[in-house]
């Protein structure tokens, strides 16, 4: 909003292109300055005079638009709002849903791939981090006007079921693995590896069995079943805390029976090339490698298999577009993936997109699940609650339901570690610093929130005693109509910049989808947080004054919707 109306103040004395102005804005440097800076560089051609010269007569112009004051300073105009008459329809702005909702995705819709941890494997952090940032994607595409579609794509086929089934029916016990899944699972594929160094017979074993779970043998398929039952029931309890559902959770598996389709429509449109017996798709034109589609052994492949799903999601959920929120090692499984989609005439190939992330490490730990050296996650959720949990009993004795608040904080510490950062960075996760009340952290955030609700009651209380007028309505609502007691305040500079920081919302939700960068909105959460606590230090909030009730109420809920949107809670109280 401040933007449109510093850039209808140019459009007016200038016949640039609304979107070129817009572009233009600045921020000025030091607030003194200005809420907005006009860079006259662009207009030094047109007017054959310089920049200087122009930013001179564009500020007087504008100074004489109402509600503006200007000024030239070198070639830049800047533009201070008269706040008097701009805070009331900004603040009004903020509730709108055209503000808060834009729609951008005009019912497009997205399938989006993620989380896709494989069977009779730990849930690894990537893992973890595709499910948080595929989530954070999901909510904020499905609130911006796009029609989201989660899939979990569990990497439930493949050879290593062949070793897993091999290992299990050579050293495997039933109650063991019933007993600790993915423990059990995992110590049969290490040993598996282990012994298959000096016993290369086994690898064969694992390719035969695999051979036959392809081809529909009871006994594989039976004993896979088993493995995905038990894996699936440790997995649904990390999603629950993480308060994450799927609109469709589709292994791998699920393709086996549309594989033959593809290598038929590859073959029919003669892309297969045969290399050393097995069959490829050359891709030498867009200077990748060979895609290989089928194993010399007639086995099909972890590319095949995402033809095949890719031609799914086209074709059966009518994918406008297909994201896969997949760790960056996996560049060019998708490169080449999409190139092959390509080279068979399918012209949606190019609304197929890997949305890929950086490595993390918790404490400096990275995984390996071959050597078996593994950070279970769960471990890893149980131990943030537990401090989330110490923090709160510091920090808050009183508190009620000190458990769930604990929870809600802890969980949410590490969603919002994960999301702050640039998703392509790697990121050194610090437990400690990510629960960090007065970091950059989620913590601070919820904390934040919590601290205006609790202000805001008091607010209210202080209303209901000084105000006897039966129409103070303000308790049944939780809106602030009238407050009638106190005069409108000016904000002060503090409160102003909140407003304003209030105002980026809608640009940087924006920016959010087209960058597919959920951390540019848990920035914006945490600039926020800190332009909030700079107004609470400056300036009387309760007793303050209409606007400045109105403000606090406003940030509170962006703030709330914020970590709505990233996948955190945000309790009233903490
Ligand atoms: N299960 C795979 C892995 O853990 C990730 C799957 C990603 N999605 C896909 N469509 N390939 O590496």
């Amino acid at each position: 909003m401040l933007l449109m109306i510093a850039a209808q103040a140019i459009l007016a004395h200038t016949d640039l292109e609304e979107k070129e102005v817009l572009s233009l804005f600045e921020v000025p440097p030091q607030p003194e300055w200005g809420d907005m800076a006009f860079p006259c560089f662009v207009l030094a051609k047109k007017f054959r005079k310089s920049p200087q010269q122009i930013a001179m007569e564009l500020a007087e112009l504008v100074n004489h638009e109402a509600g503006l004051t200007a000024s030239a300073s070198g070639a830049y105009v800047n533009i201070i709002l008269d706040r008097s008459v701009h805070i009331p329809t900004m603040l009004a702005e903020l509730s709108k849903p055209e503000f808060l909702k834009p729609n951008i995705g005009n019912g497009q819709r997205v399938v989006i791939d993620m989380s896709s941890p494989n069977i009779a494997k730990p849930f690894g952090i990537g893992h973890l981090r595709s499910t948080v940032i595929g989530a954070a994607l999901y909510r904020i595409l499905g609130e911006t006007g796009y029609v989201p579609i989660s899939v979990n794509h569990l990497g439930d086929w493949g050879t290593q079921f062949g070793k897993q089934i091999a290992a299990y029916k050579r050293w495997g016990n039933e109650e063991q693995l019933q007993h600790d899944p993915i423990g059990e699972s995992l110590k049969l594929y290490v040993r598996f590896h282990q012994e298959a160094e000096h016993d290369p017979s086994l690898e064969d074993e694992g390719r035969e069995w695999f051979r036959r779970l392809e081809h529909g043998d009871t006994e594989a398929q039976q004993l896979w079943e088993f493995f995905v039952e038990v894996s699936l029931g440790e997995f649904d309890r990390m999603y629950q805390r993480l308060n994450i559902s799927f609109d469709h959770v589709l292994g791998e598996s699920f393709y086996n029976d549309k594989m033959q389709a593809v290598v038929a429509r590859l073959r029919a449109k003669g892309l297969l090339e045969e290399s050393d017996g097995a069959l490829v798709v050359r891709l030498d034109d867009e200077q990748l490698p060979p895609c290989l589609i089928l194993k010399k052994d007639g086995t099909t492949i972890y590319p095949t298999r995402d033809l095949a799903t890719a031609i799914y999601r086209h074709e059966v959920m009518k994918a406008d577009r297909l994201l896969y929120v997949v760790g960056g090692e996996q560049k060019l499984h998708f490169q080449q993936v999409f190139a092959v989609l390509k080279q068979a005439g399918e012209t949606w190939a190019e609304q197929c997109e890997h949305v890929p992330f950086g490595l993390m490490r918790f404490a400096g730990k990275k995984m390996s699940t071959r050597r078996g050296k593994v950070v279970k996650l769960e471990e890893v959720l149980d131990e943030a609650v537990a401090r989330a949990q110490a923090i709160i009993a510091e920090k808050n004795p009183n508190l009620l339901e000190q458990e769930a608040t604990a929870e809600d904080v802890g969980i949410g510490a590490i969603i919002f570690g994960d999301l702050k950062n640039n998703r392509l960075n790697e990121v050194d996760f610090s437990l400690e610093e990510a629960l960090t009340f007065e970091g950059e952290t989620g913590p601070y955030v919820q904390y934040t929130h919590a601290r205006i609700r609790s202000l805001l009651e008091k607010a209210r209380a202080r209303a209901d005693v000084d105000s006897n007028s039966s129409h103070n309505t303000l308790a049944q609502d939780g809106h602030s109509p009238d407050l009638h007691i106190v005069s409108d305040e000016m904000l002060g500079d503090a409160g102003w910049a909140l407003l304003k920081q209030l105002d980026r919302y809608h640009g940087q939700l924006i920016r959010t989808v087209q960058q597919l960068e959920p951390s540019v909105i848990a920035r914006f959460a945490i600039d926020t947080a800190q332009a909030f606590n700079r107004f609470y230090a400056k300036e009387r909030i309760v007793d303050g004054g209409q606007w400045r009730l109105q403000l606090a109420e406003q940030t509170a809920d962006m703030l709330a919707g914020t970590l709505r949107l990233l996948g955190l809670k945000a309790p009233n109280r903490m």
